[in-house]
């Protein structure tokens, strides 16, 4: 097969081991700065595993459907050596890129009058803001509120939580609102850059590099691999 008859998606339709090594053939074939976009009728934590074994350090692993008939997970191939570790300012500051570019694309095309489109990209935006928003409250704070000493009730992963309730309300109005055009959303999406921008900010200056600093080098690994898994 060569690269060019390579599909840079897996399945639909696939038994999960032959899945498995089609993601991986189908991963290796990816220069760099591409990925691949993995479709199953039931969860993937067993490819999850595999690339976590095989290609340790080199992948990005986003999910953007997670059932009931459909899960579906974009493996990204990031420039890391085979076997390096990760840290979390480095995985959750990309998720961030990740999101503010497709946030700008659902606008864009709400902007050339593509409803269709605006709302299919800000479906998947908002899935993975909120995915984000639940590893970062459920796994990654509890973490640093432990390791740097800091409680749940005071300090910086209160404010973040706190913003996160304002963020979950500005998203779920746009969401409803977006693939209506004659729906005022401006104000609304204004809204929600105010809040996530400085709170992005924020987290990647204190929470998550605070975060790598009290942690062992494994210790980030490991939390990047569970924030993957959640
Ligand atoms: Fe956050
Ligand atoms: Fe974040």
């Amino acid at each position: 097969m060569t690269s060019l008859q390579t599909p840079h998606q897996v399945g639909p339709g696939l038994a999960l081991p032959i899945l498995e090594s089609r993601a991986l053939e189908a991963f290796d074939a990816r220069p760099p700065g591409e990925l691949v976009t993995l479709i199953a009728s039931s969860p993937l934590g067993a490819v999850l595993a595999r690339f976590q074994t095989e290609r340790k350090g080199e992948f990005e692993w986003t999910p953007t459907k997670e059932g009931p008939d459909i899960w579906q997970v974009e493996v990204f191939r990031r420039k890391g050596e085979r076997g390096s570790l990760r840290t979390v300012n480095d995985a959750l500051s990309w998720d961030h890129d990740r999101l503010d570019a497709l946030e700008a694309r659902a606008f864009e095309a709400r902007g050339r009058g593509d409803r269709a489109e605006a709302t299919a990209v800000y479906t998947v935006f908002a899935f993975g803001l909120r995915r984000h928003i639940r590893f970062e409250e459920e796994l990654l704070f509890p973490e640093f509120e432990a390791k740097a000493g800091f409680s749940s009730a005071m300090g910086p992963t209160a404010v973040m939580r706190d913003e996160h309730r304002e963020i979950l309300e500005c998203l779920g109005r746009i969401e409803g609102a977006i693939g209506d055009g004659a729906s005022s959303v401006d104000s609304l999406r204004h809204a929600l850059h105010s809040v996530l921008g400085n709170h992005n900010l924020k987290e990647e200056n204190v929470v998550y590099p605070g975060t790598d600093q009290a942690l062992t080098a494994d210790e980030r690994d490991a939390l990047v691999a569970r924030i993957q898994a959640l």
